[in-house]
């Protein structure tokens, strides 16, 4: 097992390029599938998730080739399976982009029910909603979601809730249906957006994305495309705020500063400077960090995704803080962790009252989700002593190479291989005596 070990109290100096989305590239590598020739995918995060969804393409028949650590050349014209076993799809909750993108080329899929983080439940209604509207049948046994449709056509999805998932597969599966699909209550985050623009350099027909209304015109061929994935909005979030949390000066390149728009102004409203360029922002601290409320909110508010991070910011500054998760029934697990490095927050159902106490202190603590873990990093990093990180495979499913990066910018963390812990038995109460 694998743990990051952080001597905590070290400035963040320097420069760090942020690597390609995570949750673009977990959409955009499936929709390859749609094109009737190869394409070439550049910007890729080399990450977990993004190792799934490449051997998922390989194990249908598509052939993928590395081109480089973040290029990969993928003919998905040889792709002769429509399944996605239950081995791979619990691993990553994006599998179920597979399902919009077989329907949407084959008229028909089968995948396992999606895994992913434990944020409470995570529903797919909305997704089985947008595939009925346009002509698919599903059945749903043993854990596997079966689609089928004799023809796919066109029509009205309005969703009950802004979902990015079910955007993003009602725009897979209606790409090529025939006549006009229109999404209603359409998410609007950037990897939306990213995934239309690399589905029209294929030559399909969507206008809207990154609106609440979306138009599909379908269309007969989607011909091969070399594209690169925008950079991870919530990377950067996360460098800005491990910057902030160790009083730091960084330059972090590789952003789109439109996407980061949220957390830069809520950043700046806790006492943290942002200089922004054409792609790249200068963060820095020069005075005390003060209490602000958040709430979560889907795009263009402030990320759910951020919420752990921002919190253990919030856990530094003077004051107390109110923060409000509105899209996860179960996105503070982390703070049981948090609490174990001197962190005074209170939860309530969806809010957390957090008492900046200025300081955290190291201890040993378990990332229970990507983003959890992303802030117990930066807990470290801000942390007086030694801070061991468990189950980091949680954190390497989203960010590329985060010890690396990190240590670039002057954080003493380090990767250590454990033998895994032996099941520790009861001990036996006889031997006491
Ligand atoms: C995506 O998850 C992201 N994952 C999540 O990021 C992110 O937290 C979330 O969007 C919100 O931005 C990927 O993109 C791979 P949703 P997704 O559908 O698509 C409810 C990370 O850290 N809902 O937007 O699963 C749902 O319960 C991960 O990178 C339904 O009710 O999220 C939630 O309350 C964690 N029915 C809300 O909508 C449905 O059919 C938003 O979920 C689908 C969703």
């Amino acid at each position: 097992m694998d743990k990051f070990i952080i001597k905590g109290g070290r400035r963040l100096e320097g420069e760090v390029t942020i690597s390609g989305a995570k949750n673009a590239a977990v959409a955009i590598l499936p929709a390859v599938i749609l094109s009737d020739e190869p394409c070439v995918i550049e910007n890729v995060p080399y990450i977990s998730d993004v190792r799934i969804c490449i051997k998922i393409l390989r194990e249908m028949g598509a052939e993928v080739t590395s081109l480089g650590k973040d290029t990969y050349r993928i003919d998905p014209t040889t792709i002769n399976k429509f399944c996605v076993p239950y081995e791979y799809a619990r691993k990553m909750r994006a599998s179920y982009y597979f399902l919009g993108a077989l329907l949407g080329k084959y008229n028909k899929a089968r995948v396992s029910m999606p895994g992913g983080c434990p944020l409470g439940d995570r529903p797919i209604d909305q997704h089985l909603k947008a595939f009925t509207a346009i002509g698919a049948k599903y059945t749903l046994s043993q854990g596997m979601i079966d689609l089928t449709a004799d023809k796919l056509s066109g029509n009205q999805i309005f969703f009950d809730v802004v979902t990015v998932g079910a955007t993003m597969n009602a725009m897979l599966a209606a790409v090529k249906a025939e006549g006009l699909t229109v999404i209603e209550n359409a998410a609007k985050e950037p990897h939306i957006v990213d995934l239309a623009n690399f589905l029209n350099s294929m030559g399909a027909n969507i206008m809207g994305a990154g609106t609440d209304v979306i138009k599909i015109r379908g269309v007969e061929h989607l011909h091969g495309a070399t594209y690169a994935v925008i950079p991870d909005q919530i990377e950067a979030g996360t460098f800005m705020v491990a910057v902030a949390a160790t009083k730091g000066d960084v330059l972090i390149k590789n952003v789109i500063p439109k996407h980061l728009e949220s957390i830069t102004k809520k950043l700046e409203k806790i006492g943290v400077n942002i200089e922004q360029f054409d792609d790249s922002i200068r963060v820095w601290v020069d005075g005390p960090l003060v209490k602000t409320d958040v709430k979560t909110a889907p795009h263009p508010g402030f990320p759910t995704d951020m919420q752990s991070q921002i919190a253990t910011l919030l856990c530094l500054a003077e004051g107390t803080s109110i923060i409000t998760e509105n899209i996860w029934e179960q996105r503070f697990r982390y703070v049981d962790e948090l609490r174990r490095m001197g962190a005074d927050i209170t939860v309530n159902g969806k809010v957390a009252l957090i008492e900046g106490t200025g300081k955290l202190m190291g201890a040993p603590v378990k990332a229970c989700d990507l983003r959890a873990g992303a802030a117990l990093i930066i807990a470290g990093l801000a942390a007086s002593g030694v801070t061991e990180i468990e189950d980091i495979f949680h954190i390497e499913r989203g960010y590329d190479c985060m010890e690396g990066k990190l240590r670039a910018l002057g954080a003493d963390i380090e990767k250590v291989s454990v033998p895994d812990k032996a099941e520790e038995k009861p001990e036996n109460d006889k031997a006491a005596v």
